[in-house]
């Protein structure tokens, strides 16, 4: 499974890349106004960190003109830009202009296994399901990305990576793997959290306390 970062914060992402855990970026409008700074320089920035896997910038605009010329500037950033547009008509007729030409599009918001199909056929690099979301309002997040996994699975024609988004907790990214979704996005936060479980800590400390007793040095 691939990890992306769900973070425009560049020590996180450098932070991630030394560990070997940085395998994408993904951004929205609500990361770039957390951020607090200017938006084309920011992804440049993230873009280098990133080293050549996919950074996703998300257009602004909800009408197909405007989204279209948005989608040009954000492409030419850099060669690893994915294109995000929202699962709409503009979005998705933007996605299959752009993925005709080469260009990787994410298509996020997406909520049922029906918009998924639509990104598919448009020629997405990825669809982004957000489970947190859905969980949030009662539903089955980890529904969606079976459903999808599962459809997308039965026609290998199809080439759009499953990119589970809203991830909240481990748990949704150790359940999504196990359905084979091949990319997830999560906060740094979360993605640390899975280093977690209380025996490494118990056995740790017990190694420490042992290795103490032997009076050693290794160096
Ligand atoms: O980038 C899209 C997605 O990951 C947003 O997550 O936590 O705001 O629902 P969240």
């Amino acid at each position: 499974m691939k990890f992306f970062a769900d973070t425009s914060d560049l020590d996180e992402l450098k932070d991630l890349a030394d560990l070997g855990l940085l395998d994408g970026v993904t951004t929205n409008p609500s990361i770039i106004a957390k951020s607090g700074k200017e938006f084309i320089p920011l992804i440049k920035e993230i873009c280098d960190i990133a080293g050549g896997t996919p950074v996703s910038a998300e257009v602004a605009a909800t009408d197909y003109e405007t989204m279209r010329k948005e989608a040009d500037v954000l492409r030419a950033i850099a060669d690893n830009i994915a294109v995000k547009v929202p699962l709409t008509e503009a979005g998705i007729r933007t996605c299959k202009e752009l993925s005709d030409e080469g260009t990787m599009v994410n298509v996020t918001l997406c909520f049922s296994p029906g918009q998924a199909l639509l990104a598919a056929k448009a020629g997405a690099a990825f669809i982004s399901p957000f489970v947190g979301r859905l969980d949030d309002i009662s539903f089955q997040g980890l529904e969606l990305i079976a459903d999808i996994v599962t459809i997308y699975d039965n026609y290998p024609q199809y080439d759009t990576e499953v990119l589970v988004a809203s991830v909240r907790n481990p748990m949704h990214i150790i359940e999504s793997a196990k359905m084979g979704a091949q990319v997830m996005t999560a906060p740094p936060k979360v993605i640390k959290q899975l280093f977690n479980h209380p025996l490494t800590d118990k056995g740790l400390a017990a190694f420490v306390e042992d290795w103490a007793k032997t009076g050693q040095s290794i160096l």
